[in-house]
């Protein structure tokens, strides 16, 4: 169903769960952080979708912290939801949480924003609508994505006075 880009819309979390496989591993055994990144891309791109009903690109991937590793055989569990809306992108909050499967401890172990565009049929940026703030936490995050919105327009703008190559 389209979405009116002038009526405010919330974003709820999508969550994804899955096991940690051998094959994710890296060459010390532990989750590759390719892969974990993979994971949250292809999450928060759900979220823009479901947000802006566009089909929406990553543009960039903002700080991502890795807190802890995942070991092989944990649960994992990413969680994405939409932020800040510009005028055609979008910044999601990504979470993954590690959960040993025998004790249930759970911890975050990743953590950052993802920048998407949203794109009309032509492939051309389009319009979003408005965010809806609904709770405390949800304008706390909004206030962290407007901190990631200008961080990445304040690199950008020191990057453009770099040779390009
Ligand atoms: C992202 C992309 C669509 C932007 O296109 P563009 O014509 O440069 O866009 P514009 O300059 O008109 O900017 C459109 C919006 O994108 C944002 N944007 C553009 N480049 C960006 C970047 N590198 N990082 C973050 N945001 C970016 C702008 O701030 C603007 O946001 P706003 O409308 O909310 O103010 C284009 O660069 C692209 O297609 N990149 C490749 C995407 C891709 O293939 N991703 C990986 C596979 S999914």
């Amino acid at each position: 169903m389209p979405v009116d880009s002038d009526t405010p819309r919330a974003s709820d979390w999508v969550v994804t769960v899955s096991v940690v496989f051998p094959h994710h591993a890296n060459h010390v055994g532990t989750m590759f952080g390719g892969h974990v990144l993979q994971l949250m891309d292809v999450n928060a791109s759900i979220a823009c979708n479901r947000f802006c009903r566009r089909i929406s690109v990553t543009a960039s991937t903002e700080p991502v912290d890795f807190r802890s590793a995942v070991q092989v055989g944990d649960i994992l569990e990413v969680r994405s939801r939409v932020v800040w809306a510009g005028t055609t992108s979008m910044i999601v909050r990504s979470e993954v949480v590690a959960e040993n499967p025998t004790t249930g401890e759970r911890r975050l172990t990743t953590f950052g924003h993802l920048n998407f565009v949203a794109l009309d049929d032509a492939g051309s940026p389009t319009r979003v609508p408005p965010l809806e703030l609904r709770s405390d936490e949800e304008r706390q995050h909004h206030a962290l994505g407007q901190q990631v919105r200008e961080a990445m327009l304040a690199r950008r703008a020191s990057a453009s006075a770099l040779p390009t190559p």
